[in-house]
């Protein structure tokens, strides 16, 4: 008989009581794994829910401060904001301007909430009438022409406050671009959290229903990385990290756990997953109709991503889940 094998060893002896559970998990959760996205609109008073995700709203600035409160006060540490503007044209100029929403709104949570950390998601799509994350040129989106308006983006956002710059446009060179830039304005102490392996995906379905950013003609698989690949990853976080990414994220979460596991394996920097939309509209339409326990299933899945290698979660859970913490 295998010396490692039964009766000698009985792995159910560790699972008996809570007490011995809780002393030989391996992986845990807490508040400041969790960061929290906020979509931020014109207006005031404006509180507008996100149909396709129950929870989430369409947030005025003065709203966005409020949840980045609580938030804070639940020991969340940071926020991610997205910025919808009144005004969408061909080349995004609401996203990159000094006083566009998004700006405003990092300066607004800074000022409230000095030490939480706002994250500024960069990338045009929420801010041009086409829904492209860049601008276009014959019909496609133009890489090198979309950079320095990514690259103005950045600095805009860096000047109102933003802590840290996460591009999720899928450019290529514009971490290079981004670093370059905010170097040149006096920003080199900003760090960039790449998006640097972003899956073209079906699951960010009900953020462009909250982003109002569905592209209106194709899709983003000319930019966005094709399901099927796994190594392209392992490239494409390669070239984030040559030119200067601090951090890497990698897009959707569930799907692409084993993405989060290899690129954990090969880089030594901080990872992110992002738990995208659609990760929580169906897991908030299942506990909905009462076919799964919504709590449980949450729990389950943000501690999947974080035992897969993710340091940190972007989670529309956060806060639900903090609560439970
Ligand atoms: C692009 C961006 C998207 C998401 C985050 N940043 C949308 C897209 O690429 O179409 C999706 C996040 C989600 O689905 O929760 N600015």
């Amino acid at each position: 008989m295998h010396p490692m094998a039964f009766p000698l060893h009985r792995p159910r002896r560790l699972r008996r009581s809570a007490i011995l559970r809780d002393m030989v998990r391996e992986t845990t959760l807490a508040p400041s794994d969790f960061i929290y996205p906020l979509f931020v609109v014109e207006g005031r008073d404006v509180r507008r829910p996100v149909t396709s995700m129950p929870g989430i709203f369409n947030l005025s600035v003065e709203h966005a401060v409020a949840e980045a409160k609580q938030a804070k006060a639940l020991g969340v540490p940071s926020v991610i904001l997205f910025g919808i503007p009144g005004h969408k044209d061909a080349r995004g100029t609401q996203g990159y301007a000094r006083d566009g929403i998004v700006q405003r709104a990092i300066r607004a949570v800074k000022e409230a909430v000095p030490d939480m950390q706002v994250i500024a998601d960069v990338c045009l799509c929420e801010y041009t009438d086409h829904g492209h994350c860049g601008v276009l040129e014959g019909g496609h989106v133009a890489n090198d022409a979309t950079l320095p308006l990514l690259a103005q983006m950045a600095v805009t956002c860096a000047q109102a406050g933003a802590d840290i710059i996460a591009p999720s446009d899928m450019m290529d060179g514009r971490v290079l671009a981004l670093r370059k830039a905010l170097d040149e304005a006096n920003q080199g102490e900003t760090p960039i959290l790449s998006y640097a392996v972003k899956y073209a995906s079906g699951f960010y379905g009900p953020f462009r229903e909250a982003a109002q950013s569905t592209p209106q003609f194709g899709d983003r698989r000319g930019y966005q990385m094709d399901p099927g690949n796994a190594r392209e990853a392992l490239h494409e976080l390669a070239q984030d990290l040559a030119e200067g990414a601090d951090m890497v994220m990698v897009k959707p979460a569930l799907s692409y756990l084993d993405i989060i596991h290899r690129v954990k394996e090969r880089c030594d920097v901080p990872v992110a997953a992002y738990n995208v939309s659609g990760e929580y509209a169906m897991l908030k339409a299942a506990a909905q109709n009462g076919w799964v326990d919504g709590e449980r299933v949450m729990m389950e899945v943000l501690t999947s991503i974080k035992r897969a290698g993710a340091d940190l979660i972007v989670t529309y859970h956060a806060l639900e889940a903090a609560k439970l913490l």
